[in-house]
């Protein structure tokens, strides 16, 4: 199975956590990840995906990282019907507790807009924060990750992570 995964990332903690996403996914499943940088390539490229991961940091309290503040108003041209989306974003829990993760919410919520069916959905209570857009009925819509304050934790929370997408993604049935 081909999966498109898709990530914006100022500082590198997004890109280096999607590194570590398609290695953990590749030395578990039989898949074979590629890996945008939002900043390079045309939003248009993730309709030829079935099956995406999409990674958004949040910057400027609350607000989408530069390139997919760019690139955010062409998602609205994206037909993502039939198309599973696990979505990843790496955030600042104790340095923005109002704001924890919102672009995840924010893309993610845009793409189940377009049709798309959001997955990897993880529970949010060993997290500390107030307010989250990307947090329904306290689960996250995706992957929440603290690069800042729990790095440590990145290596086990993506392990874990992975474990679950090989069922939403139905991996074992397709390979
Ligand atoms: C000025 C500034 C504003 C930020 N705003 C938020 C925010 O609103 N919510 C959040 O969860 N993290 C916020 N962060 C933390 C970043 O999302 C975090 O450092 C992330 O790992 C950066 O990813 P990147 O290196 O891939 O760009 C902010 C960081 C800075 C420096």
């Amino acid at each position: 199975m081909k999966i498109g995964l898709f990530y914006g990332s100022s500082t590198d903690n997004t890109e280096m956590d999607a590194e570590l996403i398609k290695k953990t996914f590749e030395a578990t499943a039989p898949v074979m990840i590629d890996i945008y940088n939002i900043g390079q390539v045309d939003p248009a490229k993730m309709q030829d995906y079935d099956q995406l991961i999409i990674g958004s940091p949040t910057w400027n309290i609350g607000q989408l990282q530069d390139d997919w503040d760019l690139k955010f108003d062409q998602l609205d041209k994206l037909d993502m019907r039939g198309k599973k989306v696990a979505m990843f974003a790496p955030g600042d829990q104790f340095g923005y507790p109002d704001n924890y993760c919102d672009a995840m919410g924010i893309i993610g919520k845009k793409l189940e807009e377009r049709g798309a069916e959001l997955v990897g959905f993880t529970d949010a209570s060993d997290y500390q924060f107030e307010n989250s857009l990307a947090v329904e009925d306290g689960v996250f819509l995706g992957l929440a990750l603290d690069d800042d304050n729990q790095s440590e934790m990145t290596e086990e929370r993506i392990q874990d992570w992975v474990a679950q997408l090989v069922i939403d993604f139905g991996v074992a049935e397709t390979a």
